[in-house]
């Protein structure tokens, strides 16, 4: 089954194994990822979901939408490769892809 690795906060790595369709948070909460806490269940009203995908595997992500882009800056500690993870499909293309837990998640 595709895989999407998470790294923690502490720098583990947590592969979690995913069905092609499910969005990239709810994979993390199926598999108890810490730092993923999604409070809205995917309705882009928290931002509890921000994590930052990896550089090898940003530019390989359909653009943010306007809606995602104003609740991503209700994030802490944005940065370019900021992303709700709750907006991303996981389509076959990504399997593989590396998503880092911000540090201000809690
Ligand atoms: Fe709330 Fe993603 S789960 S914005």
């Amino acid at each position: 089954m595709p895989t999407i690795t998470f790294v923690l906060k502490d720098g583990t790595r947590q592969d979690v194994q995913a069905a092609i369709g499910t969005s990239i948070m709810k994979a993390a909460l199926d598999h108890g990822v810490t730092g993923i806490e999604a409070e809205c269940g995917g309705c882009l009203t928290c931002a509890t979901c921000h994590s930052y995908i990896d550089s090898e595997w940003i530019d390989r992500l359909p653009a943010r939408r306007p809606e995602e882009d104003v609740m991503v800056e209700c994030a802490m500690d944005v940065r370019p490769t900021s992303r709700l993870t709750c907006q991303i499909p996981f389509t076959e293309d990504l399997d593989g892809i590396v998503v880092h837990i911000p540090q201000s998640q809690i």
